[in-house]
């Protein structure tokens, strides 16, 4: 019998795979405008060293990727691991004239990786949805060297996040709250409590992290006005989740409540909403 956390990772591993992945890589351009914010400022906090060895974990369609194999320059490496096949696709695709990327096809909690020997391993939040996050940090750690530096960006709670919670309130106009998701499941959310992820990290084998807050302002039109937000709020985080498999004519009432929350944060071709980020940073022990 499967464990709750290999049912998890199956779901996880389904969804990166199946709808969740083939709407980023659709999206891309549109995620990578919306997620830009976070971007410039996990950069700065990880601060990569030219010529040095970076792990990008959940590297998705490679938006970090890119960057990071700017930073560490011809001399250093940057390995983009990720269980979606289609994002990582991609990512090698944006990325083929960099001879300094590489990617590696996987789960982070069993994939090989002795002897990458990396100084820091980087996330835009691509670690909230391991299955069993303990399993995938003790094995992350085995790509890394002694103290190596682990740096990642993660959510806040939902209620600090008014860019997926608005929509989400929006939908329950129309359907059934989302159950509660439970203490270990993975999601958006999963990292929000520094406790939960403080007992992940030290049980994996990391220093306690530090955890500095970063807040931005998410134009979840990227540039493209109220019907692309209202686009880009239905099928993505848990207003889409709430949506699934609702008929047609629920989902186009629910697209008017959308409509209709949003309109308050048109700012010209911007629909603003505020995003709460955890950078957290911990040290590979011994
Ligand atoms: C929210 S996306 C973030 C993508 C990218 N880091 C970005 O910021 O654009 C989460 C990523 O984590 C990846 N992921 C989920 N579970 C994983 C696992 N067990 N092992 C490796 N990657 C995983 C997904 O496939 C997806 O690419």
């Amino acid at each position: 019998m499967m464990t709750s956390a290999q049912i998890f990772n199956e779901e996880q591993r389904t969804r990166w795979n199946g709808v969740d992945g083939e709407y980023w890589v659709r999206e891309q351009d549109r995620m990578d405008r919306t997620l830009a914010p976070v971007l410039g400022p996990l950069l700065e906090f990880a601060a990569p060293l030219a010529g040095s060895t970076v792990l990008d974990v959940g590297c998705g369609c490679g938006a970090t990727t890119v960057e990071l194999a700017k930073a560490v320059g011809t001399a250093g490496r940057v390995i983009g691991l990720d269980i979606s096949e289609p994002m990582l696709a991609l990512a090698k695709e944006r990325l083929a004239a960099a001879p300094q990327a590489s990617f590696l096809a996987g789960d982070a909690a069993d994939i090989e990786l002795d002897g990458v020997g990396a100084e820091s391993m980087v996330s835009r939040f691509g670690v909230m949805f391991f299955g069993d996050p303990v399993a995938a940090f003790t094995n992350l750690r085995k790509g890394m060297l002694p103290g190596g530096r682990v740096r990642f960006a993660c959510w806040r709670p939902i209620a600090e996040n008014p860019w997926l919670q608005v929509p989400l309130h929006a939908v329950y106009e129309h359907v059934p709250r989302l159950p509660k998701p439970g203490p270990e499941e993975p999601g958006p959310f999963a990292f929000a409590d520094p406790d939960r992820v403080t007992r992940i990290l030290t049980a994996a084998g990391f220093t306690a992290p530090v955890f500095t807050r970063l807040d931005v302002q998410l134009d979840i039109s990227a540039g493209g006005g109220l019907e692309a937000a209202v686009e880009q709020a239905t099928h993505m985080g848990p207003a889409k989740k709430a949506l699934t498999d609702q008929p047609e004519q629920i989902r186009l009432a629910a697209r008017d409540s959308i409509r209709g929350a949003l309109e308050s944060y048109v700012n010209g071709c911007n629909v603003l909403l505020a995003g709460a980020v955890w950078l957290v940073a911990a040290e590979r022990k011994g």
